[in-house]
């Protein structure tokens, strides 16, 4: 017999380098506050069904709860021959409260019962990201609110298309983080289910009310299957799923920052606290959170293949593979809350160009679609129009105008239909205005979306 919990065949220790080789303490031991949770639910459970006395009952919870403490003012000593965040504190129970301690895990095993920490665990996280997710929301529908009316040019190929407003720019964004918001939602459904009673694989001999354990726990439902609940990661792989949805949107707003930050654009400012200089060049600011957040995006991808490839083509029940399901989730799981803080921090503090984006909405021919759109009103042919306004524009390259800055007389020499009234038309004001409808990018629309976006903050 060695010394360990499950020493009694052995008939020699676990090699040293084998013990930290398998050892997950170093990295499970920030379950520790749902490890107890849960424990603290199983030992009122056992005690309700007549395993446990109401007085081990009373003890044990003490015990863990003192254990919480020490956890907490960092006097807790974690032991790698322990193994894992469940053993340590199995063992200091035993150490503090005698032999009821090891009454605790009874009718369970460390497979169900990790597999119902990692669950209470990632609830609580998913509920602080969307808590985030909300407030970059509400950074998102202030800026919005305040550039309704701000023009900029909208791009596609990265090259101008149309003018659009600020703010219609803004809630682009805002829709990608309601999605966002809703999947991990959805997921949080799935993760809220309590695998424990499923014991090893098959359950227990135990007479264990499992009901009463879930309702403690504030789980939604148990898990309908003891194999399944302690080999089911699909919880994990679904948030680091949604979880790289969000970066990617992320990552994406994140480049658009940089590019506007820059010299060639400057179509915004961030405020000194969210950059940083650099060492040799003394006029450098750095758009850094942004580029991190990009860059960060990839470790989560990451995680996402990981657990992917960590289950595909494990046999039922729970292996040692699954301890390997813990760096790659918490990992994603920080990463996205940074991410998303630092976001929420520095998106109100946005401050754009107004004059900047104006300018740069009126160089490259943005109103060329309205010109086209004004002579399909005259009762011409929208691919006439097309080629008309394609030779207009190439007349402006060529001798340096932009439409609205052409006589009638120069615009007249592609149609005689057009007339006077063509320069309400060809304003910047005149071409967001004209996009009137639900999703459009007329300053009445953008308005009506902070609405709608104010109105969905308040239902969560
Ligand atoms: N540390 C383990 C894990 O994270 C706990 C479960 C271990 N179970 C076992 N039978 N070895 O998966």
């Amino acid at each position: 017999k060695t010394n360990q919990s499950w020493g009694g065949r052995f008939s020699e220790p676990v090699d040293a380098f084998v013990a930290r080789f398998t050892a997950s303490v170093d990295f499970d031991q920030r379950l520790y506050r749902h490890d107890i949770m849960g424990s603290i639910a199983h030992a009122t459970m056992l005690a309700k069904v007549g395993v446990l006395t109401a007085e081990e009952r009373d003890t044990v919870i003490a015990g863990l709860k003192s254990i919480e403490q020490e956890i907490a003012n960092g006097e807790f000593v974690w032991s790698t021959e322990l193994e894992d965040v469940h053993m340590n504190i199995e063992a200091r129970l035993t150490e503090q409260v005698g032999i009821v301690g090891k009454k605790l895990h009874t009718g369970r095993s460390r497979n169900d019962q990790v597999a119902t920490d990692i669950r209470l665990w990632l609830r609580d996280e998913i509920d602080v990201i969307l808590a985030e997710i909300t407030r970059l929301q509400e950074g998102l529908l202030g800026l919005a609110e305040a550039h309704a009316e701000t023009i900029m040019p909208g791009f596609t190929h990265l090259q101008t298309a149309q003018p659009v407003t600020f703010g219609h720019h803004m809630l682009a964004w805002f829709e990608m983080l309601s999605r966002d918001y809703e999947r991990l939602v959805d997921c949080r459904k799935r993760t809220n289910r309590m695998p424990l009673g499923s014991a090893a694989l098959a359950g227990t001999t135990y007479p264990i009310d499992r009901e009463f354990t879930c309702e403690l726990l504030g789980f939604e439902g148990v898990s309908g299957n003891s194999l399944d609940g302690v080999s089911d990661r699909d919880f994990a792989i679904e948030f680091c799923a949604a979880a790289s949805v969000a970066m990617m949107h992320l990552s994406r707003f994140s480049e658009e920052l940089v590019l506007w930050t820059s010299a060639q654009f400057q179509f915004i400012d961030l405020p000194d606290r969210f950059c940083t200089g650099s060492s040799i060049m003394p006029q450098k600011k750095n758009p850094d959170v942004p580029e991190l957040v990009r860059g960060k995006s990839g470790r989560v991808f990451g995680s996402l293949m990981g657990l992917l490839t960590l289950m595909k083509s494990q046999p039922l029940a729970y292996n040692k593979d699954n301890q390997e399901d813990k760096e790659p989730l918490f990992d994603a799981a920080d990463t996205l809350r940074d991410s998303l803080r630092a976001f929420a921090d520095m998106v109100p503090a946005i401050k754009p160009k107004t004059e900047m984006m104006r300018e740069a909405a009126l160089r490259g021919f943005s109103t060329a679609t309205d010109l086209a759109d004004y002579l399909v009103g005259k009762g011409l042919p929208f691919r006439d129009c097309h080629e008309i306004v394609g030779l207009a524009v190439r007349y402006g390259v060529e001798n340096e105008k932009d439409l609205a800055q052409m006589s009638l007389a120069e615009l007249q020499q592609f149609s005689i239909e057009i007339t006077e009234d063509v320069f309400e038309v060809l304003t910047l004001e005149g071409s967001v205005s004209a996009r009137d409808h639900i999703g459009g990018t007329a300053p009445t629309q953008v308005r009506a979306a902070v609405l709608r976006g104010r109105e969905l903050l308040q239902s969560r």
